[in-house]
């Protein structure tokens, strides 16, 4: 296991280039199996839920060939087998997306319940309902989803989602994608990472329309074309960690290879704490000369506040000026790291799904330990916020959704080591 060890106390400053979106990158990469061809995906990000997913598609007998550190080409010609079960397929949420994607292909999927950070029960029911809506037979046994068709058909349908769920709305896109007819679904998620499944989808000849708002429309096609390139979407949720750790450390940090559209409810939220914002066409230059002022936050679906940005959020909070309350609606466990940052001095009350967070002038370093993805990011612009050394266990929950992150933070002046625990 390793460990980071942090000296606090740095104003982050310099700039900072934003990798692929790891979201989308995992929707991308099963949606490489609705092809009879080779897929050429580049801008990945090199993290180890891209990576895993990569091995998992060669256990399926699909040729994987990485060109560069965040370029692969995949050739999903010689499928061989609709079943995954692998230890890696547990390994992580997004291998959900291999019942929608094996379905569409193969019209049948079985696959091993996937885990992922531990944030509160993560049900798959809105996946299972548009499954069926297409016709699939869908059971769920102990750890193993069995998604089948009766007569190698799906059909388009209407599919209207009880919850907003990214996942269902890319997973029914991806069984939708090669269905007879038309789906429509309603109440579908508009992040970023909907929008850029689809336009892949597209890019290989699936008739998508509507990813980005709140109906989406699937018309079947019968294949796709192979030999697609494309370019994975910049990281929403890095791209916002940057932007907080600038306000957290009252720093000047310029984001480039951004998307400012993506991070409206953000860029809202540091206004109120004073912070200064300045959009570029392509980049965001983030700074903050004095504590940051007290907010209210609630996460929603895009375009509101993220709730994979509520816990990076929190550290500027635990060290503004005034009291703050965070209403996380999206997740039933997302308040752990708040334990940690009190670790460090921070003032937080937690009481089922809000927090209250009286900021204080400083936080003190500390050994805390990340408890999931996010929680990960937090404790580690604290560490660099902080004064004093930290001691940051766990990090296989940050290297899963953040390339370089050290090497990243480090060039914007904050003194991180990785060493084996
Ligand atoms: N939900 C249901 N039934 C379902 C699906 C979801 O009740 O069938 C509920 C969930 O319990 C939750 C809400 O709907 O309360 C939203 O869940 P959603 O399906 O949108 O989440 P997800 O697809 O499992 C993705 C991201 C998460 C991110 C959420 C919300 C991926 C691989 N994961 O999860 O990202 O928090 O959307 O935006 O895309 C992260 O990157 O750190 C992370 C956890």
């Amino acid at each position: 296991m390793e460990k980071f060890i942090i000296e606090g106390s740095t104003q982050l400053k310099g700039e900072v280039t934003i990798s692929g979106a790891k979201n989308a990158a995992v929707g991308i990469i099963p949606a490489t199996l609705l092809v009879n061809g080779v897929s050429r995906i580049e801008n990945l990000p090199n993290i180890i839920d891209v990576k895993l997913f990569c091995e998992i598609l060669k256990e399926l007998g699909v040729g994987v060939k990485w060109i560069d550190d965040n370029t692969v080409e995949i050739d999903a010609t010689n499928i061989r087998t609709s079943s995954a079960f692998s230890e890696k397929v547990k390994q992580f949420r997004a291998s959900y997306y291999l019942i929608g994607a094996l379905l569409g292909r193969l019209k049948k999927a079985t696959i091993g319940l996937p885990g992922g950070c531990n944030i509160g029960d993560r049900p798959i029911d809105q996946h299972i309902k548009g499954f069926e809506a297409l016709g699939a037979i869908v059971d769920i046994n102990q750890d193993v989803v069995a998604a089948k068709t009766n007569n190698g058909e799906l059909i388009g349908n209407s599919i209207y989602l009880d919850v907003v769920s990214v996942g269902a709305t890319i997973n029914i896109m991806l069984a939708a994608t090669l269905a007879e007819g038309i789906t429509t679904i309603e109440n579908a998620a508009k992040e970023p990472h909907i929008v850029d499944v689809a336009n892949f989808l597209n890019t290989m000849g699936a008739d998508i329309m509507g990813a980005g708002t709140d109906t989406i429309r699937i018309k079947g096609v019968k294949e796709l074309r192979g030999n697609a390139t494309y370019s994975v979407v910049p990281d929403q949720i890095e791209t916002g960690t940057f932007m907080v750790a600038a306000v957290a450390s009252q720093g000047d940090i310029l984001i480039k290879n951004c998307i400012p559209k993506h991070m409206e409810s953000l860029t809202a939220k540091l206004l109120e704490m004073g912070a200064n914002v300045e959009l570029g066409g392509d980049s965001i230059r983030v700074s903050c000369n004095k504590r940051p002022k007290k907010v209210n936050i609630k996460t929603q679906p895009y375009p509101g506040f993220p709730t994979d940005l509520q816990s990076q959020t929190g550290v500027a909070l635990a060290v503004s000026e005034g009291v703050s309350l965070i209403e996380e609606t999206i997740w039933d466990s997302r308040f752990s790291y708040t334990n940690e940052l009190n670790k460090m001095g921070a003032n937080i009350s937690v009481d089922g799904k809000r927090a209250i967070f009286n900021g204080v002038k400083k936080l003190k370093g500390a050994t805390v330990a990340a408890t999931d993805l996010r929680a990960g990011a937090a404790l580690l612009i604290a560490g660099i916020v902080a004064e004093g050394k930290t001691e940051l266990r766990n990090l296989g929950h940050i290297d899963r959704g953040y390339e370089k992150i050290e090497e990243k933070f480090r060039s914007l002046g904050a003194k991180i080591d990785r060493v084996m625990e």
